[in-house]
């Protein structure tokens, strides 16, 4: 599907907006929705490891799989039905060495149609609001097994049979995202492949979570982000955009608070039609009128507007990407940092007693991606919509010949086009092979130096 957008890339607003044509006007760029709701995956067939070069470390960092809405609208009347009847959670157990996988539990939700549940009264099917779908569950073991043929088969950084502390993994509180994890893992190391390892899963209180939007952690997000609603030109989008927003809502029944007058309106839209048309659900229809492809064209063609307007084209997006986007690049390079120090190691003993995972595992939301992808500058405003199951690897390798050390990043499996400095003309470091000097050197004006300062309220 071809959409003309508002959005350019050719023009000059790649580094700022001109206030007087907003939203800019920008041609031919693709938005599907079938793009939307499966991300690519890297293939060992194409995957070509770096010249002359040893794989060290890999960092992945992906989106939870398709879901549920993740709001609740009155006049949803979609039976959500996509849920797996019985969760999906594995825990892996060391009970005898050589035997894998002791222990599987399985939870489940009641889809069962009595009155005691209000089955159908506000909400029907067996998912509840944000749940991981049977699909999303399958999107992400899939992604795992994609892992385990590059990195196990392939490369052989990991081993074939699970042995302790060589990957652990990091998921966000949120029940769909330690799902999804979870379902990475079974396909990187699906039940019956043996070892006797077990696998550390963590995530961080929500008070210090790092992967996503969090005021809990950090009260300026929010002042920051009321700051952009706030500039005459997120305005203009708001009052250009207001009509079609109410006409929708006729059909979706959002409260007045998601339409309060200054939020990211579109993107609650496509919260709603998004799993909709990824699992070919009836379009919402309200007295007569229904939601059209158009409408979800539509809808996807602002959220991308107001995305690319907090991460890139408004004033304060540089400090927005910083506190939401810059504090987790902050240990994702301590992390890089560690494992280099660990490689440079030259005392056998202390080599081996301190061997560092091999692989760590991030799954998060879009919101934990798309900051990394406007911090690094993507040439691509496609990729200011994080589809489920998004995915970036991070590779560590150590230079044969120069001994230096080099990052290679891969978005959805492709390599990560970055734009060039509209002074020097030049890109910030080719993503393909980038030296970890530069690569540190260039992320650290996106650290916060302070977290704790930074993140207070300014008055
Ligand atoms: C959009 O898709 C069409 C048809 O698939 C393709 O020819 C065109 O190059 C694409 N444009 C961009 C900007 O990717
Ligand atoms: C990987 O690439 C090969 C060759 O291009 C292709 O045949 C295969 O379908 C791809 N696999 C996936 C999972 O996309
Ligand atoms: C299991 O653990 C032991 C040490 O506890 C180790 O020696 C062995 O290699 C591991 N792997 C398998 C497949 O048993
Ligand atoms: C947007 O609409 C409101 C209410 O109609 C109006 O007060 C405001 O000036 C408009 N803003 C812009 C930037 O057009
Ligand atoms: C909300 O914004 C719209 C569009 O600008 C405007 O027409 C409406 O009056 C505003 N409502 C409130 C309560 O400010
Ligand atoms: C929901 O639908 C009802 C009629 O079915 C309609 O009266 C109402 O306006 C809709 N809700 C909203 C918030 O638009
Ligand atoms: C930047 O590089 C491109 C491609 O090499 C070239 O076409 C363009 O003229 C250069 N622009 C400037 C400002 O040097």
């Amino acid at each position: 599907m071809v959409l003309k957008i508002y959005l350019t890339i050719t023009s000059a607003l790649i580094y700022g907006i001109n206030a007087t044509s907003f939203p800019p006007v920008v041609e031919n760029q693709n938005i599907s929705k079938f793009a939307y709701c499966q991300a690519g995956y890297p293939n060992a067939s194409s995957y070509k490891p770096m010249d002359d070069s040893t794989l060290l470390f890999v960092q992945t960092i992906s989106r939870h799989g398709d879901r549920a809405p993740s709001n609740y609208a009155l006049n949803d009347t979609t039976v959500w039905d996509i849920c797996p009847h019985k969760q999906y959670r594995y825990a892996y157990a060391n009970t005898k060495p050589g035997i894998q996988g002791g222990v599987k539990i399985e939870a489940y939700t009641d889809d069962s149609d009595q009155a005691a549940n209000m089955a159908g009264l506000y909400w029907q099917g067996n998912c509840y609001t944000g749940q991981l779908s049977r699909k999303g569950v399958s999107q992400l073991e899939t992604y795992g097994s994609e892992l385990r043929k590059i990195y196990v088969d392939k490369m052989k950084l990991l081993d074939k049979e699970l042995e302790d502390n060589t990957i652990k993994v990091r998921h966000t509180g949120v029940p769909r995202v330690q799902e999804s994890a979870e379902g990475l893992v079974a396909g990187l190391y699906p039940f019956g492949s043996g070892g006797n390892g077990t696998v550390h899963f963590t995530s961080f209180p929500p008070e210090k979570e790092t992967m996503y939007f969090n005021p809990l952690m950090c009260p300026r997000v929010a002042q920051v982000k009321a700051l952009m609603r706030a500039t005459p030109e997120y305005q203009t989008y708001f009052n250009n955009s207001y009509s079609d927003a109410l006409r929708l809502n006729k059909i979706v029944g959002y409260s007045p608070s998601v339409m309060a007058n200054s939020s990211f309106i579109f993107y609650s839209f496509a919260d709603i039609f998004s799993p909709i048309e990824c699992n070919g659900k009836p379009k919402l229809c309200n007295e007569g009128t229904c939601i059209t492809d158009d409408d979800v064209e539509l809808t996807l063609k602002y959220t991308m507007f107001e995305y690319l307007y907090s991460r890139k084209l408004s004033p304060y997006a540089n400090e927005y990407n910083r506190l939401a986007g810059g504090a987790f690049f902050s240990q994702l390079n301590a992390e890089l940092s560690k494992q280099i120090d660990y490689d440079m190691l030259e005392n056998c003993a202390e080599k081996t007693k301190n061997r560092p995972v091999r692989m760590s595992i991030y799954v998060g939301h879009d919101e934990t991606i798309l900051p990394m992808l406007a911090i690094f500058k993507t040439n691509n405003i496609e990729n200011y919509i994080v589809p489920y199951a998004g995915n970036i690897l991070i590779e560590l390798w150590r230079n044969n010949i120069d001994k230096k050390y080099y990052i290679r990043a891969l978005y959805n499996g492709q390599q990560i086009l970055t734009l060039p400095d509209p002074t020097t003309n030049t890109s910030w470091c080719d993503l393909n092979k980038c030296d970890w000097d530069t690569y540190q050197k260039y992320l650290a004006q996106y650290i916060p130096a302070n977290v704790y300062q930074e993140c207070k309220l300014v008055q």
